[in-house]
């Protein structure tokens, strides 16, 4: 093939350039991978009138509803506490967390975290509910403001230890 004379077109097509160059390891998610992506959300709140029916009441709905809108989590719920992993389209966290502000069920919440995810905590979990005390923070320490002063690794690190417990015993709900 002979040389294309100078200031004339190129006859093979050429590659369509990709923008501006981009630093090196630096990937971009695809178009389509953005309608999925997952959020995780952790947050703490002051639970308002806490009784048996109560929660009963929080979780049935958060199940339903969390079925139906692909989110998973955790709850911890106690007398002086509540907090909550939430894990799903990031939509569905955002709609969700505004409707959890909203709630007189409980006062003062306070959003400890919000993360891009790429494989959820609990799965197979629609809200799973943990109770127990020695796998959290001492009725002593959540006054003395241990939660406020916990770090995101460190709730992460707690929702970790309550997912590898429940996937040990093991009934989804
Ligand atoms: C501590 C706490 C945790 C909650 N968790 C959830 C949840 O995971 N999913 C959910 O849909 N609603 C949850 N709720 C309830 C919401 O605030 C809200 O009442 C509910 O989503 C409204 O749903 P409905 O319109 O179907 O009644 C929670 C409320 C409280 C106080």
């Amino acid at each position: 093939m002979s040389p294309s004379p100078p200031g004339s077109r190129p006859r093979l097509p050429q590659p369509i350039p990709a923008g501006p160059p981009r630093p090196a390891g630096v990937t971009l998610p695809h178009p389509r991978s953005r309608s999925a992506a997952i959020k995780q959300l952790i947050y703490r709140s002051q639970p308002f009138g806490f009784d048996q029916s109560m929660l009963d009441g929080i979780l049935m709905a958060a199940r339903r509803n969390n079925r139906a809108n692909g989110i998973t989590g955790a709850l911890i719920c106690r007398q002086d506490m509540y907090i909550q992993l939430v894990e799903g389209p990031d939509d569905a966290i955002d709609a969700l967390y505004q409707r959890i502000l909203a709630d007189d069920r409980h006062t003062d919440v306070k959003l400890e975290m919000s993360l891009a995810i790429e494989e959820r905590m609990f799965p197979r979990w629609a809200m799973l509910d943990d109770t127990n005390p020695s796998m959290t923070f001492s009725k002593e320490e959540v006054e003395d403001g241990a939660i406020d002063r916990a770090s995101p690794e460190a709730l992460r690190a707690l929702f970790r230890r309550i997912a590898d417990r429940a996937n040990a015993a093991s009934t989804a709900t």
